[in-house]
């Protein structure tokens, strides 16, 4: 069975459904299968730079209640680069070699963590400052991340998405209004065009595929003149406005996030087609939830996948999903090529097989 090893298990990045499941299959994988240790480090980095160092023993027992269990018991954080960390002063601070002394002082063989590209990019950065043992499991409701054709977190947004079509599709019709479902995404517009197949939107708005308001407009006249007297739009939150600009929202800290898109197309959407317009903006709803079937499927084989990653010393490496198949490859290879809709993807032929609009 090999050596006895310690590992550090900690989610990092936006949490997303599914995160639990992961964390129980490395559980029952490294401490049933190998008898190894495992801890949870909490709040993703901030743990290990705690010192002591914060974490939880993780045990099988424990774990198997979490399958269903949406958000992340670790907790997590998708703020605090830990190379440009916001010190209570107001200065930021380099604080990887507090990462570094974190993981040795716990005694770890290895660490999994679990994050989109960008965090990903960060933890890869720290284990190669430290000549860290790590493995990388892709999480991300964007499924932006590149190579695996999906991420823990993805198929659950696309199903509430989807349900939240299919409530709007019944309220649209009520009383003969343009429903406009605004969801998350990035800089991708994988959920909009999944969930907008799915859930039978009449328009669907991504951002790699550019769009008029005429031809959205158009579209729902063309509709209302067939005798279908309502709309149902989708669109991706980094939809930019006509002329190319990010619609954004900031908050009380200054701190600017994409939203509004669904605002100002409802509005535009009234002028072109006289119609009656409401906008619904999903939000975090997409991320906190029990997750979905396929989700604790893929979570389930990405944990034990890592897990033998660093039964066999394979690392730097990040799970993937290809072809029914779980496949490992050099993390870089996966934060390195951003997976955005291509425009001449199966899913986007298949919308305009369809008939559906996307604007262009
Ligand atoms: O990356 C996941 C994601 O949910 C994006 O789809 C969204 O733009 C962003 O995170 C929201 O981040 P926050 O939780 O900081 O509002």
């Amino acid at each position: 069975m090999g050596e006895h090893k310690r590992i550090g298990i900690l989610t990092s990045g936006g949490d997303c459904a599914g995160l639990n499941a992961v964390i129980r299959a490395v559980t029952r994988r490294a401490v049933g299968t190998y008898n190894w240790e495992v801890v949870g480090i909490y709040r993703a980095t901030q743990g290990l730079m705690s010192d002591p160092p914060q974490v939880m023993k993780l045990e099988p027992e424990k774990a198997d209640a979490w399958l269903t269990l949406g958000g992340t018991v670790l907790g997590t954080t998708n703020k605090g680069n830990p190379f440009a960390f916001p010190m209570p002063d107001g200065t930021l601070r380099d604080r990887s070699e507090e990462i570094i002394a974190g993981y040795h002082q716990l005694g770890l063989d290895a660490l999994i963590g679990i994050g989109g590209d960008g965090s990903l990019a960060i933890l890869r950065k720290i284990a190669l400052q430290g000549n860290l043992n790590f493995v990388a499991i892709p999480k991300t409701i964007d499924n932006d991340v590149g190579i695996t054709e999906r991420s823990i977190g993805f198929d659950t947004a696309v199903n509430i998405a989807t349900e939240a079509l299919d409530r709007l599709h019944f309220t649209a019709a009520s009383h003969d209004r343009v429903m406009i479902l605004e969801v998350m995404g990035r800089d991708a517009g994988h959920i909009a065009i999944s969930a907008g197949i799915a859930g039978g939107a009449n328009v669907i708005l991504i951002p790699e595929i550019p769009y008029t308001l005429e031809n959205v407009c158009r579209k729902i006249r063309e509709r209302h003149e067939q005798g279908q007297s309502f709309s149902v739009v989708i669109v991706s939150e980094a939809v930019c406005t006509e002329t190319g600009e990010t619609v954004t929202v900031s908050d009380r800290f200054g701190e600017c996030r994409l939203g509004g898109i669904g605002r100002y197309l409802a509005d535009r959407i009234s002028d072109g087609t006289g119609a009656e317009t409401r906008v619904t903006v999903l939000g975090h709803t997409q991320r906190g939830a029990i997750p979905s079937p396929l989700d604790r499927l893929l979570a389930s084989a990405f944990g034990v996948a890592a897990v033998d990653l660093i039964a066999n010393e394979q690392y730097d490496q990040i799970v993937t999903w290809q072809n029914r198949q779980v496949v490992n490859v050099p993390i870089l290879e996966a934060i390195g090529n951003y997976q955005a809709v291509d425009p001449k993807d199966t899913l986007v032929k298949t919308a305009r097989g369809l008939g559906i609009c996307l604007g262009d």
